[in-house]
C-alpha cells in the first residue's frame, strides 16, 4: 500500500494522521492487484476484528436497485471502515502501550467504533454534539464507551477529541478508515452480473464517497471492470458544502435550522478537496430538500425497506435525476436509529 500526504505526497512514516511537512492528511492507495479474498486488498492489516459481518445485499426494486449497506453489526455503512481502522489500530497501538482511543461523531460513527474498539480491547471515548439523538447515544453506551458531550459546533468537537489523552482515532483523518469503504465497491462488484452504471451515495464528510471511489479505481486499475460508475454524491439543501464548492455558488450556513437528516451534518469538510476532484471526475452533487427526503423514507418503508432519513435521501435524489440509468442506491443507516 502506498500512504502519502494528499498535499505534498510526502510518505507516511508512522500513524501520524496529520502531515508533519504540511499539515494535510494522508490517503492510502493499493499497489496491487485487486483479489477476490477481499481481506487480501488489505495487507496492513495482520488480523481482522470479527463483530459477525456478512455480505450486505442488493434488492433489486422497480427500476433501480438498493445496496441494504445496514445489514451490519452497529446498522450502518460505518462498520466497513471501523473495522479495518481498529483491527490495524489493535495491532499498532499495543506495541506502543496506548490503550485508550478518542473519536468524535454526530452517531453512526461513534457506535461503530466504539463496537470495533472495545472488541478490540481498547477504552473508547465518544465525542458527540450535544444534540445527538437520545437513540444514537444509547447505542455508543450500549458498547461500553464513555461519551463526552460537547456544546458548540462539530468543529468544536473534533478540537475536543483531538486534544483528548489517547490516539485520536478520527474516522475521517485515520486513511485505513476510508481506506476499509474500498469493500463496498468490490461487493458490489461481486455481486452484479453488470455493474450498475450510476451509484448514489449520502455525502456528510466525504468517507463514504471517497471510499467507494477508491475501490472502484482499484477495480478498474486491475482490468475487472471496464468503466467507473457514474457517481452521484447527495447532499442536504441546509448542509451542501460540497455542492457548493462543486457549483461555485456560496454555502450559506443556517445554525438556526437542521434538516431531518441528522447524520449529514459536515459543514466544513476536511476531506473537502479530493471530495471535489472525485464528483468533478466521475459524477456529479446533487441537493435534496427535506420534504422530498421524508417522502423517500416512508415509501422505502412501504417497500419493506426501513432506512435512516439521511440513507433516504438517495432515493430522493434519484426520483430528482433524469436518465434511465442502472442505478444502485447505497443505503447507508438502519431506520430504528432514528425516531
Ligand atoms: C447513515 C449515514 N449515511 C451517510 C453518511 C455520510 O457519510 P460520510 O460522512 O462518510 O460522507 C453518514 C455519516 O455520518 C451516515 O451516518
Ligand atoms: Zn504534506
Amino acid at each position: 500500500m502506498k500512504a502519502i500526504c494528499y498535499n505534498c505526497e510526502r510518505s507516511r512514516s508512522g500513524i501520524e494522521n496529520i502531515c508533519p511537512n504540511c499539515g494535510s492528511f494522508f490517503t492510502l492507495k493499493p499497489d496491487f492487484k485487486f483479489r477476490t479474498n477481499l481481506k487480501e486488498n488489505y495487507p496492513y492489516v495482520s488480523d481482522f476484528i470479527y463483530l459477525g459481518e456478512v455480505e450486505t445485499p442488493i434488492l433489486n426494486l422497480d427500476g433501480f436497485s438498493l445496496k441494504l449497506d445496514y445489514f451490519s453489526p452497529t446498522f450502518s455503512y460505518k462498520d466497513r471502515g471501523s473495522r479495518v481502522l481498529v483491527s490495524y489500530l489493535k495491532g499498532i497501538l499495543s506495541e506502543r502501550g496506548i490503550t485508550k482511543i478518542n473519536e468524535d461523531s454526530s452517531g453512526n460513527a461513534g457506535s461503530s467504533m466504539a463496537a470495533y474498539g472495545r472488541k478490540a480491547g481498547f477504552d473508547v471515548n465518544i465525542f458527540i454534539p450535544g444534540k445527538t439523538m437520545q437513540s444514537k447515544v444509547n447505542q455508543i453506551k450500549s458498547y461500553g464507551a464513555n461519551i463526552v458531550m460537547v456544546n458548540g459546533t462539530r468543529e468544536d468537537v473534533q478540537k475536543t477529541a483531538e486534544k483528548a489523552n489517547g490516539f485520536y482515532a478520527s474516522h475521517v483523518l485515520n486513511p485505513e478508515f476510508r481506506d476499509g469503504i474500498r469493500t463496498l465497491a468490490y461487493e458490489i462488484f461481486m455481486q452484479s452480473e453488470h455493474m450498475p452504471e450510476r451509484i448514489f451515495v449520502p455525502v456528510s464528510a466525504g468517507t463514504l464517497l471517497l471510499g467507494l471511489v477508491s475501490g472502484l479505481e482499484h477495480l478498474m486499475e486491475s482490468g475487472e471492470i471496464n468503466q467507473i460508475p457514474e457517481i452521484v454524491a447527495v447532499q442536504t439543501e441546509l448542509v451542501s458544502p460540497l455542492y457548493s464548492e462543486v457549483q461555485k455558488v456560496p454555502f450559506i450556513d443556517r445554525p438556526d435550522k437542521a434538516s431531518i437528516a441528522d447524520a449529514l451534518v459536515s459543514k466544513r469538510p476536511l476531506l473537502i478537496k479530493p471530495m471535489v476532484e472525485a464528483v468533478k471526475k466521475y459524477g456529479k452533487c446533487l441537493t435534496v430538500s427535506d420534504p422530498e427526503i421524508i417522502k423517500a423514507r416512508n415509501d422505502l418503508a412501504l417497500s419493506g425497506v426501513y432506512a435512516e432519513y439521511s440513507s433516504a435521501t438517495v432515493l430522493a435524489a434519484y426520483r430528482n435525476l433524469k436518465g434511465n440509468k442502472k442505478s444502485l442506491l447505497v443505503l447507508t443507516g438502519n431506520g430504528l436509529k432514528t425516531p
